[in-house]
């Protein structure tokens, strides 16, 4: 076990060492309550990136309820299931979104693969270190909520969104969110994103007292990196599985999304490992 993790934590190094064209940070999204707007946060966020000349992949790991398929309208044959179970590798499985958009879905039985078996996961971890250097970012469409693999997603990236509406119910879950991730890693990047509000001023004063309350009782600061309002557009985007930058891309939301995916671009980027620093992470933690 530990020859193969040194083993492994070697080769992750040279891939990295190789490819080092450019930096490949790793950004998870995620949320406390499901249904808050999260898959519909990440893959439009995702296009926005795209939309500034950034090079996307979106990684759906939302194990129970992966949609970023749906949302896209299409249904993938391979995802990372597949390439354990073929052997095939990750430029097989990758696919092409709009505007090159690339995306990964994780598949069937993606979650157990982590707890089982480990020659599976080494094969995981060789593959996707060499996507290190050919995009500049990495988007995970977490699960909602609390699980083991959640967790581990969240503590490996470089940067997570929480997602919440203004809602008590979802306000109270992503706290939990918070302060699970706190209590196992001080130092980890929130920031936080406020989806499906009725006016600003409503996004403002709810990231304003769910960061007041996270650094009264955890003594956390997390970040707001938007707002986005309730907009009937993205229902019916979804419903025409067309993204709703791509089919609405003058409303409210995307020029919300638009806005929001400058402010993320304008951040300072604080030194991180990036891809690499997230597989170790992934492995090791
Ligand atoms: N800004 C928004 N305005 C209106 N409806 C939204 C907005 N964001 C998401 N929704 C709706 O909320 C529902 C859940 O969205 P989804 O992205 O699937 O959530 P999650 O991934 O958190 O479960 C969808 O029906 C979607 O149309
Ligand atoms: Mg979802």
């Amino acid at each position: 076990m530990i020859d193969q993790a040194k083993l492994l934590r070697e080769k992750v190094t040279q891939k990295k060492a190789k490819k080092d064209k450019r930096p490949t940070r790793v950004i998870a999204v995620t949320s406390g309550k499901g249904g808050v707007g999260k898959s519909n946060f990440a893959l439009n966020f995702a296009l926005s990136l795209v939309q500034q000349n950034k090079k996307v992949l979106i990684f759906d790991v939302d194990l129970g309820f992966a949609n970023i398929d749906v949302l896209l309208g299409r249904s993938p044959q391979e995802s990372i299931a597949t390439m354990i179970e073929k052997d095939l590798s990750i430029w097989d499985i990758i696919e092409e979104g709009p505007n090159g958009l690339q995306f990964i879905s994780g598949g069937t039985g993606f979650d157990e693969m982590f707890r089982l078996d480990e020659a599976k996961m080494t094969k995981f971890f060789d593959e996707l270190s060499q996507i290190q250097g050919h995009v500049d970012y990495i988007i995970l469409d977490t699960g909602a909520g609390l699980s083991y693999e959640n967790l581990r997603f969240i503590l490996a990236a470089d940067d997570v969104i929480l997602v919440t509406t203004p809602e008590p119910t979802s306000i109270t879950d992503a706290y939990s969110v918070v302060k699970m991730v706190h209590a196992k890693d001080e130092n980890v990047h929130i920031k936080l994103v406020i989806n499906q509000c009725t006016s600003d001023k409503e996004g403002t004063q709810t990231a304003e007292n769910f960061k007041k309350v996270t650094e009264q009782f955890l003594n956390k600061q997390i970040g707001t990196l938007g707002y986005i309002p309730s907009d009937a557009q993205v229902p019916s985007a979804v419903k025409k599985q067309v993204p709703f930058t791509l089919a609405y891309p003058n409303g409210q939301a995307s020029k919300a999304m638009q806005t929001l995916s400058c402010n993320y671009l304008e951040l300072p980027v604080p030194y991180k490992l990036g891809l690499k620093g997230f597989l170790l992470k992934m492995l090791f933690k």
